[in-house]
């Protein structure tokens, strides 16, 4: 479609339109509106038919020009390169796929250069990667890998400007290209600063048809703040094969790397590292969620377990509830989608009369992990129930469940994964749906008969199946003893 004049853009999701608009149509975001460079605007015409990556790439993205059977497709098989680390390699689908284009983003300082760095050192393949900076100069760089102890000799380009780029990728044909940042990156022919919408979009696309014509790997850097206000990125995850995001707290020492979008693979699986002196390195994730430091006996803090791709993650979900000196009181969420708990907060108000309106209430899951899963809104509304009385929840409780609009529990899936590993990490007592417990105790007896080596563990737990809220908050703070 012809693009008419256009003079304004949505930093949240790239939609452009003729005039400034508080609220964007696309996304719905509110104040999102800014004016585009004024290259693109004055001439009144899309950059497009001009632009090299278009004159010099104008084939179909991939390269499948003619029709063919679905039977008869699917027959070219995709080779792998392995990263040499195994939580990285999971994390790509089991290596990086020839010709894949993957996207790392993540907040500045968070550690993308450096996973980048220690990457190559550790990639198997023994053909050229080139390491593209534009953000940093090739002395840093150098220094960066003789303190991660980087011994591979590479290739490095302190280039900018596409059309450059692509004549040394011509040139020296690497089977992995790493590119720090995209928004760094821009072209002559395409008006707007480097990192604009409009530049960012356009090199993706002039890289992504570099990638699948010459089956070279690309992994691109871009930053994101932390409300992603940067849109850059966020216009081009749906062009390319592979989104890898860093979650984390930029101060603690544990970074998770998540992969929110695969084509060659499982999407949503996560792998866990811890920042030190000598980089970034794999730990396992019940070390990076800190259950085993958690403080014991303290009101406010909980256990739940949240289902990640394949895995059963255990974390400590933690609230704070204290009397407000604002006239609107302060709702804040590290973790949890923030609609979703004051939807439970309003369900908890409402049954326990928790005075919400005059109290402040702040939810963190511990280690910067975002979670999404229903599963733990009954945990969240343990810790806010626990934090507002000032009582701890039963020692070494592990509490899962869907909360409903009227307080009843609802049943989650998959709940033998999720407490299989409990009790390895010390868990003594499950609070767990009770429209489950025919199911559950049905499969308990069936594992603990088949005598795998967990079922000693798990037969000693506790199992409390509550309905409801008020249930659940009688099993939670009565104590065992
Ligand atoms: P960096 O990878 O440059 O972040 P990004 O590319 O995402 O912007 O580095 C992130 C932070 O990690 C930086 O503040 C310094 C710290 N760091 C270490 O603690 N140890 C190390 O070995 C390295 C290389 C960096
Ligand atoms: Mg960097």
């Amino acid at each position: 479609m012809a693009k008419k004049n256009v003079t304004f853009f949505c930093k949240e999701c790239g939609y452009e339109a003729a005039g400034w608009m508080g609220k964007c149509p696309a996304c719905g975001q509110w104040n999102t509106f800014t004016e585009a460079p004024s290259g693109a605007a004055a001439s009144g015409k899309s950059s497009r038919p001009e632009s090299p990556v278009y004159k010099a790439n104008s084939f179909s993205w991939t390269d499948s020009a003619v029709t063919v059977r679905l039977g008869d497709a699917g027959k070219e098989h995709y080779s792998r390169h392995s990263t040499g680390v195994a939580c990285l390699d999971g994390l790509f689908g089991g290596g990086i796929t020839d010709g894949s284009v993957t996207l790392v983003v993540g907040e500045p300082g968070i550690g993308k250069s450096t996973i980048l760095m220690q990457l190559i050192n550790t990639f198997k393949s023994d053909s050229e990667i080139l390491y593209v900076s534009g953000e940093e100069s090739p002395a840093q760089i150098g220094m960066r890998a003789q303190r991660l102890g980087v011994t591979r000799n590479i290739l490095i380009c302190g280039e900018t400007r596409f059309e450059s780029i692509a004549e040394q990728i011509k040139e020296y044909k690497p089977s992995l290209c790493i590119v720090d940042s995209i928004q760094t990156l821009y072209s002559d022919e395409i008006s707007g600063t480097p990192g604009s919408i409009t530049q960012t979009r356009e090199v993706t696309a002039g890289i992504i048809r570099i990638a699948k014509t010459n089956n070279i790997s690309f992994i691109l850097v871009g930053h994101i703040t932390k409300d992603g206000s940067i849109a850059g990125p966020k216009t081009i995850e749906h062009m390319v094969d592979t989104v890898l995001t860093f979650d984390g707290d930029n101060t603690g020492g544990y970074r998770i790397l998540r992969s929110v979008k695969n084509r060659f693979g499982k999407s949503n699986e996560l792998a866990f590292f811890e920042m030190g002196d000598k980089g970034l390195r794999p730990v396992e994730s019940s070390k990076a969620l800190l259950v085993a430091g958690r403080p014991i006996d303290s009101p406010g803090s909980v256990l739940t377990s949240v289902l990640e791709g394949n895995e059963a993650l255990i974390c400590e979900v933690q609230a704070l509830v204290a009397q407000s000196c604002y006239p609107n009181p302060q709702r804040m969420t590290s973790g949890p989608d923030r609609n979703r708990v004051m939807m439970l907060l309003a369900v908890c108000d409402k049954i326990f009369r928790l005075n919400m309106s005059s109290n402040d209430c702040f939810i963190n899951v511990i280690g910067g992990l975002k979670i999404s899963d229903p599963a733990s809104d009954l945990a969240i509304c343990a810790a806010v129930i626990s934090s507002a009385r000032g009582v701890s929840v039963r020692p070494n409780t592990l509490i899962i469940g869907e909360v409903g609009l009227s307080g009843e529990i609802r049943p989650v899936s998959r709940i033998m994964k999720r407490i299989s590993e409990a009790g390895k990490l010390g868990i003594t007592t499950v609070v767990i749906p009770g429209s489950l417990e025919s199911s559950i105790e049905k499969e308990m007896s069936e594992f603990m008969s088949s005598g795998k080596a967990a079922s000693d563990s798990l037969e000693s737990i506790v199992r409390l199946y509550p309905d409801n809220l008020s249930e659940a908050v009688d099993m939670l703070f009565t104590r065992a003893d």
